[in-house]
């Protein structure tokens, strides 16, 4: 694996931040792969209980110190489970959550462990720039008052593209409100080490926060942290780690000891190794602008739904060459040896990460510029417009468990209750949720991003002729 990667260094632009901070890091996790106990030395402490006289005591009180947060909890099962845990932590079977339909997919699995009602937040999408954005403090307050019995809020700041929203508001108003804020911040891990990056999720009145470190730091796949500013989660929190089964009782001390040198790193490096990978990205920026057919967008583009955004993730819009962002991103590939973080009909995104300056930047303008010059095509963008939620028949736990099923095919399972969740990629967000109707709209809309090249997750069927629905 190792090979692979430095086989790839030149040309990686996407998460894990692991394969090129790894590269710098190599001595470091060469010295932590020799020394894995793991379980086999109970004295490092559990993942199960906090102890600070412990080796894992010490590195969550560390680690909070860094965070400023009261509280760690360190995870070797990714962002992943910290979502699950979190909103369990937060409610009670049958309460209303209030989430955002785009949400991270663990969000919907605490949905169905806890038998929640989800009230959605529709996600704000941008047009113009083919990107979806985060939602306001007034979708938030519209929402509020609508559903006045909703007993958490789960928000997700940045999204993939480095968009987010005015945090501090949403937090603020929940805070006047008694209402708990969880925060998935899995690309948000490294906010607090630079001033040129938005306001990290911790820095606000959001009661408990999930970070991927693996994602934008040099730390091993799956390190991620759970950080509370909220003590009273601590316990119930404690109680879902031991009893939930989300957590392996072998976890990962080589996971645990990458994901504090991965923030040590940080603490200690982490304002020069990123401006250097600013200053790289603010060029390539500033390149891709001056490319025909080519554009990228930065704070200018601020609207509702998204006043902050990473300078890190740069998203390429290449509808000006008549392709898409799939042609492009399968050149780069296999033309150039370059791997973007993902692709859109519309953009692809780039990744920087804290490994990135401006020498190994040059190779991707490079590429671009050498796409953007010898081709023309004639990829017709699609106008994406979110068909309207449809009406929730079963909440998404019973629909699950639901039986009998039958498979139809599309046509005629309009106006039946859906077994399936399928998400659609673009935009990244779930179109119909089990126990929802299947509309005409939503069929319409899967059928086109599939067409177009786009792909849908948790359909059955893969060439998506057939659905599942309930039987009455
Ligand atoms: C917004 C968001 N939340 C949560 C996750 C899950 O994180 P992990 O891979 O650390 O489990 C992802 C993964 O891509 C994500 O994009």
């Amino acid at each position: 694996m190792g090979r692979g990667f430095t086989l790839l260094e030149q040309g990686l632009w996407f998460e894990p931040g692991l394969p090129k901070g790894y590269l710098q890091m190599l001595d470091d996790f060469e010295k932590i792969g020799r020394y894995d106990h793991s379980m086999s030395v109970l004295e490092l402490g559990s993942l199960f209980a906090y102890n600070p006289e412990t080796a894992l005591g010490r590195a969550q009180d560390y680690l909070a110190g860094v965070y400023g947060v009261k509280f760690v909890w360190p995870s070797t099962n990714g962002t992943s489970i910290l979502n699950i845990m979190a909103l369990m932590s937060c409610t009670h079977p049958g309460d209303s959550v209030l989430l955002q339909r785009d949400s991270h997919v663990s969000v919907y699995s605490a949905i169905v462990h806890h038998n929640l009602e989800p009230v959605y937040l529709k996600p704000n999408y941008a047009t113009d720039l083919g990107l979806p954005l985060g939602v306001t403090s007034q979708d938030l307050e519209a929402a509020l008052n609508e559903h006045p019995d909703i007993k958490a809020v789960f928000l997700t700041y940045p999204n993939y593209y480095g968009v987010a929203t005015d945090l501090e508001a949403c937090a603020r108003l929940l805070h006047q409100r008694g209402i708990r804020l969880i925060v998935d911040s899995a690309h948000g891990a490294h906010y607090r080490f630079h001033p040129d990056l938005p306001l990290s999720a911790e820095q606000t009145s959001t009661a408990l926060i999930t970070q991927s470190q693996h994602k934008t730091c040099s730390t091993l796949s799956q390190g991620s942290l759970a950080l509370f500013n909220e003590e009273s989660l601590i316990q119930p929190f404690y109680e879902w780690a031991n009893l939930g089964g989300f957590v392996s009782t072998s976890f990962s001390f080589i996971i645990l000891q990458a994901l504090v040198l991965g923030v040590l790193q940080l603490e200690k490096q982490g304002r020069t190794l990123l401006q250097n990978a600013l200053e790289a990205a603010y060029w390539a920026r500033e390149q891709v602008n001056q490319i025909p057919g080519l554009k990228t967008f930065g704070l200018e583009a601020v609207r509702p739904g998204f006043s902050t955004l990473d300078p890190l993730r740069v998203t390429v819009d290449v509808s000006g060459l008549g392709l898409s962002g799939f042609e492009v991103c399968e050149r780069l590939m296999r033309e150039f040896n370059i791997y973007p973080e993902l692709a859109t009909f519309q953009n692809v995104l780039l990744m920087f990460t804290l490994v990135d300056d401006l020498r190994v930047v040059r190779r991707v303008v490079q590429a671009l510029r050498r796409i953007a010059a010898d081709t023309r095509g004639h990829f017709q963008q699609p106008r994406l417009e979110l068909p309207p939620l449809p009406a929730m028949r079963l909440w998404p736990r019973a629909a699950l468990h639901h039986r009998p099923r039958r498979i139809l095919p599309l046509h005629q399972a309009i106006g039946q209750v859906s077994a399936e969740t399928i998400s659609a990629y673009p935009p990244g967000s779930a179109i119909i949720v089990g126990g929802e109707e299947v509309t005409a709209e939503v069929v319409e809309f899967l059928q086109a991003v599939k067409k177009l090249g786009g792909s849908l997750k948790g359909a059955s069927d893969p060439q998506f002729g057939h659905i599942q629905v309930l039987e009455s």
